[in-house]
């Protein structure tokens, strides 16, 4: 390829970075799609369990995109293809599909559907390099990335706000996860170079800049989120049960330590973790200091594992590994936890290296993790 054709390419790839989609859904289909749509993942730097809590949440989103292509097929049913399908699947509102993967799709067909749209049968290919399973919800970028992409070939009238409130719903009702906002939020809003403070209560929002000469590094640590639906759904029980306990409508409501001092142990240690994480999230964005801000990481991943109790070993391994690092300002666990990825806050200029020492020393330690963010390609 020439200079000229190669700088040609890069410019097209830097203006339309998943034109590759198209070509893929021509290849499954043998036409040319008539929409296509693109979403984040999004790694949240603090406020962890706490959106289902009406609290406050601070994600970013990271370069890693779902994207999904659609076209009207002439019936009345969908035809959904994806890598991790295999084969292509077909269901229909009335048919519902029985592949976990699928459900994602089709709960945001049947929301958009039951708000009174009239759906076409389409052909519909999904491709992603969001990680799954880790924690960096792939999710929720497939939720915003279908509703985005049925709102173009529709012209429906959904705000972001909107679209990232059926996500949830397609999340909750069709996936069967009690999940909070903060993901399907954070995907349809959020931007890689600032963080997305959000209250989960009236969703208010607003962009902060990440800590000056700061760069996020996301690791997976191999561990297997084999307990997260349950036990996710059980901590949002927890917190539900010491909110009652309380006689307050959601643990946002608590405004004083003291308040919870007096309840059993088990929801008070829930509480605490709630009413410290969403401090931590407020202090964090009025805070200067990039090292104030990762204090804030690791106390949050303190809490996480102590008072939440939803971290596990090997997180805590890779954590620590992280935070003795001298280029890393802060690390704790992302995401629900009970497996999955850490977020480390680096020194910009120190996160290749922080990730080599770091994944070299838990391999030594016996176990694989991978780097997940900065994104390799
Ligand atoms: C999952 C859920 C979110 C949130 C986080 C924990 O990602 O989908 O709503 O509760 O866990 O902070």
């Amino acid at each position: 390829m020439s200079h000229v054709a190669l700088e040609a390419e890069v410019a097209a790839k830097a203006e339309h970075p998943r034109s590759g989609c198209a070509h893929d859904f021509e290849q499954v289909f043998h036409v040319l799609p008539h929409a296509e749509a693109h979403a984040p993942g999004r790694v949240n730097l603090l406020g962890e369990h706490t959106d289902y809590n009406d609290g406050f949440v601070l994600p970013v989103a990271i370069p890693q995109q779902t994207r999904v292509a659609m076209a009207r097929n002439g019936g009345s049913t969908f035809r959904l293809h994806a890598a991790e399908l295999g084969s292509a699947v077909e269901f229909s509102f009335e048919d519902p599909p029985t592949e976990h993967f699928a459900s994602y799709v089709f709960g945001c067909l049947r929301l958009v559907h039951e708000e009174g749209v009239d759906i076409p049968g389409l052909d519909i290919h999904v491709a992603s390099d969001v990680p799954m399973g880790v924690g960096l919800s792939s999710s929720a970028a497939l939720e915003v990335a279908t509703l985005r992409c049925l709102r173009e070939l529709l012209g429906l009238q959904l705000d972001d706000v909107r679209i990232a409130q059926l996500a949830q719903q397609a999340e909750i009702q069709d996936a069967g996860v009690r999940c909070g906002i903060m993901d399907q939020m954070a995907s349809s809003l959020a931007a890689t170079d600032r963080a997305l403070l959000l209250d989960t209560r009236s969703l208010e929002r607003r962009m902060v800049p990440l800590p000056e000469g700061s760069a996020v590094l996301v690791l997976d640590s191999g561990v297997a989120r084999s307990l997260a639906t349950s036990g996710y759904n059980q901590r949002r029980a927890e917190c539900e049960e010491a909110a009652r306990l309380l006689g307050v409508e959601s643990l946002r409501d608590v405004d004083h330590l003291e308040y919870i001092e007096n309840l059993p142990e088990l929801p008070r240690k829930r509480a605490r973790h709630v009413f410290t994480e969403n401090r931590r999230v407020l202090q964090a964005v009025d805070c200067r200091d990039p090292k104030a801000f990762g204090e804030l990481m690791n106390a949050s991943h303190a809490s996480l594992r102590d008072d939440y109790e939803v971290s596990t070993p090997e997180l805590d391994l890779l954590v620590d590994l992280l935070q003795r690092q001298p280029g890393v300002l802060g690390a704790r666990l992302t995401g629900a936890g009970f497996g999955g990825a850490c977020v480390a806050l680096c020194k910009r200029e120190a996160v290749q290296q922080v990730a080599r020492t770091v994944l070299a020393q838990y391999r030594e330690a016996g176990h694989q993790g991978r780097l997940l963010v900065p994104a390799t390609d």
